[in-house]
């Protein structure tokens, strides 16, 4: 969808369709809404208080304006109660408003951003511009059968008042493009099936985003892995047909900016290998990517966001296959730390591979390591698919990510790390198992990772259930949602200005 912004009104503008927003009735219309229902001689305010239209929470009509307006056709949305309105019903009405008017199978679309209750105008747009690409989001890659049934709006045009304003909205629309791309390259990564994302396939998508982006990037083969001592990573990988690829992406590099380290589970397909899954619901485990799809989505949107870091992602990516190579229960490995593990299951494989990327992170001293992985099912079975686990050593990290989880409405739910549970993984003949018991899975997987972190602030986001949905939500289709892509970003757009007003207070203490 081409998105323009347009100095003009909405009761002034010819166009396909205008979209109007509106709080339940009988809160009176405001804003754009009101100056459109003037024009229409009280169109509108007709509709509502005969009850045609009642404003409620994502509620939409099409009207059509019969030559009393410029625009053919008017979409009115429902804001629903005036005071339980904040941005995630935005994005919601936002995203709502798009589905139904693409589903009418109108191409072309305008609206005027007016924010209130205190938003600005840059948040506001950008809000609306996530809620609708993010709505309107489509996988049909591979869908060959009635591709022109197939509906797409082509064409929304922002309208704005006066020039500052249209450069606000800009702003936002074009923060809110960046980062809606990012969650849809997420989306798209985990909703490809594995035989066509590969590690091999992800490594280059990483490569070409780090031509576009100025990124370095290095793909370790699993040879040079074994070579380097990742004795966790490459016994993943070698029980797969697909050469596994460690990808280290680095933005910003040697600029002498803060670091942080981002590191992403890359299962592009997880049959639990020898200790083999069930196989009802298998073809699910084509998701076990999908924290290397956020990460590399989030890279790429930082660096078009300019953001003043300097960012390592680092993706172990590999299949988890049964085979004559594969590794199997009971087998001692080095991991890269100098830690030996023995394998109890081949099917906790994530916390392998993380293992030796969590010691590779080390290399660049960060500020942070924060990891995204498809860890456990008892994760799943712990929070559902609304919460992502959130685990860590580091109150400030921890708080830093709430306070990004907030504003986004990724949630996030804390978990404790309490050495205690560390007693499931003792082992007889190594240092540390890979399972412990059932029972606190999810704990247990946060723990085995904790041994490959030393004192560096670190948090650990199990994102098992999230990051795929059954269900629809308001601006989430189902399959892979690119969860974390938006809670990374808002935590790295927050990073810098947290330091600076930290800097301030300091030194306004010290005087
Ligand atoms: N990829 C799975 C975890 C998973 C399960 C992700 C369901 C998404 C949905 C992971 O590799 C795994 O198999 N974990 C095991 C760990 C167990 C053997 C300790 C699990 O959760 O059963
Ligand atoms: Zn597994
Ligand atoms: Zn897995």
């Amino acid at each position: 969808m081409e998105v323009k912004v347009e100095k003009s009104r909405p009761e002034k503008f010819p166009c396909e369709l205008l979209l109007l927003f509106s709080f339940e009735f009988p809160e009176a219309l405001a804003g754009p809404i009101q100056n459109v229902d003037l024009e229409w001689k009280g169109f509108i305010s007709t509709l509502m208080k005969q009850g045609d239209f009642k404003g409620e929470l994502f509620e939409c009509r099409l009207c059509y304006t019969q030559g009393v307006l410029p625009a053919k056709r008017v979409v009115l949305t429902g804001l629903g109660k005036r005071g339980e309105f904040d941005l995630e019903k935005w994005r919601g009405a936002a995203s709502k408003a798009g589905q139904f008017i693409r589903n009418s199978g109108i191409k072309q679309f305008a609206f005027q951003i007016e924010s209130f209750d205190g938003f600005s105008e840059e948040e506001f747009t950008e809000s609306f511009v996530i809620g609708l690409l993010l709505g309107v989001y489509q996988f049909n890659e591979f869908k060959t059968l009635e591709r022109e049934k197939i509906r797409a709006i082509e064409e929304l045009i922002l309208l704005g008042e006066k020039d500052e304003k249209t450069k606000r909205i800009g702003n936002g629309l074009k923060t809110g493009q960046i980062i809606s791309e990012a969650v849809c390259l997420a989306r798209d990564l985990v909703n490809g099936p594995s035989n066509e994302v590969t590690p091999s396939v992800l490594a280059e998508k990483a490569r070409q985003i780090a031509k576009d982006q100025s990124m370095e990037i290095q793909v370790v083969e699993v040879s040079q892995a074994e070579a380097m001592g990742m004795g966790a990573f490459v016994a993943v990988a070698k029980g797969s047909q697909e050469p596994g690829k460690f990808i280290i992406l680095e933005y910003n590099k040697g600029k002498g900016l803060d670091t942080i380290a981002l590191v992403g589970k890359g299962i592009t397909f997880d049959s639990g290998g020898i200790s083999l899954k069930p196989s009802e619901n298998m073809d699910r485990m084509k998701e076990d990517m999908s924290g290397a799809a956020a990460v590399l989505a989030t890279l790429e949107a930082a660096s078009k966001l300019q953001l003043p870091l300097h960012l390592v992602g680092l993706l172990p990516a590999t299949e988890n296959l049964p085979s004559g190579k594969a590794y199997k229960p009971g087998d001692i490995l080095k991991t890269l730390s100098g830690q030996t593990v023995e394998v109890i299951s081949t099917d906790a494989e994530g916390r392998l591979i993380l293992s030796d990327a969590l010691t590779y992170s080390l290399r660049y001293q960060p500020k942070a390591i924060i990891d995204l992985a498809t860890l456990t099912g008892a994760c799943v079975v712990a929070l559902g698919d609304y919460t992502i686990g959130l685990f860590g050593n580091d109150e400030s990290l921890l708080k830093r990510i709430e306070e990004a989880s907030a504003r986004t409405r990724e949630k996030v739910w804390r978990m404790p790390l309490w050495e205690e549970y560390f007693e499931y993984l003792k082992s007889d003949v190594a240092d540390f198992k890979n399972v412990g018991t059932r029972a606190a899975g999810a704990i247990i997987g946060g723990i085995f990772l904790s041994k490959f972190i030393e004192k560096t602030p670190w948090a650990h986001l199990d994102i098992a259930g999230p990051a795929s949905i059954e269900k629809e939500r308001p601006y989430i289709p189902r399959g892979g949602t690119g969860v974390g892509v938006r809670l990374l970003l808002q935590l790295l757009k927050d990073w810098q200005k947290d330091r600076i007003s930290n800097v301030k207070a300091q030194s306004s203490n010290e005087i």
